[in-house]
């Protein structure tokens, strides 16, 4: 089962023991994915912070005098995820069906698919779709996340043609 996606604050308790309260959710509809949070930050004022990489918003959480939080999201420009835009397109014809080619054998040759699946329909609760990766990231950009993934998911040993031939694979897909 997917887990994760919502944000918990935890409040310790005077016996030292620590209580568990869900802060925001509702990223994750049944089988809809509708955002992650990925990373928060507060402000002098208390304002909080919180990104979402998967819908591209930032949502601010502001304290109300009832005690409730009044939450709205600024969502950031997406991209297109047209070809010009993702760096595809400094690609031949060619190039790119023999790096998608090189790319798909490396996501075989590594198991990616023991976490990933490749889209929504039928893919097992306990994977992680890798959906709209290309309004998202460029070729280079996602081609770095695997230099330096999102824990949990591990560094794989990939040379930098893997990589470049990993995010072509996964960019291109229609
Ligand atoms: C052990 C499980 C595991 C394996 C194996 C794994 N990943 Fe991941 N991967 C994850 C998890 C978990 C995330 C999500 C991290 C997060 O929540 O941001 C992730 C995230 C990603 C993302 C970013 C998705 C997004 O929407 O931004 C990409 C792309 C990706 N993986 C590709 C791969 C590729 C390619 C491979 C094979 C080389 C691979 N993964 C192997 C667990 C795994």
């Amino acid at each position: 089962v997917a887990d994760g996606y919502k944000v918990v604050s935890l409040h310790w308790q005077s016996d030292g023991s620590i209580v568990e309260r869900d802060f925001l959710s509702g990223f994750l509809g049944g089988e809809k994915l509708l955002g992650r949070p990925v990373d928060i930050a507060e402000a002098s004022d208390g304002t909080i912070f919180i990104s979402d990489d998967y819908s591209g918003s930032i949502y601010r959480i502001t304290a109300r005098d009832a005690g409730g939080a009044a939450v709205s999201s600024l969502t950031m420009p997406q991209r297109q995820g047209g070809a010009e835009e993702s760096g595809l397109a400094s690609y031949t014809p060619e190039q790119r069906r023999s790096l998608a080619e090189l790319g798909k054998s490396a996501y075989q040759n590594n198991a990616c698919s023991s976490c990933h699946a490749l889209d929504l329909s039928g893919s097992s609760a306990s994977a992680v779709p890798l959906v709209g990766l290309a309004e998202r990231y460029t070729v280079a950009e996602l081609a770095s996340f695997f230099t330096a993934p999102t824990p949990p998911m591990p560094v794989f040993p990939l040379n930098a043609a893997d990589r470049e031939a990993l995010a072509v694979y996964l960019l291109a897909r229609p």
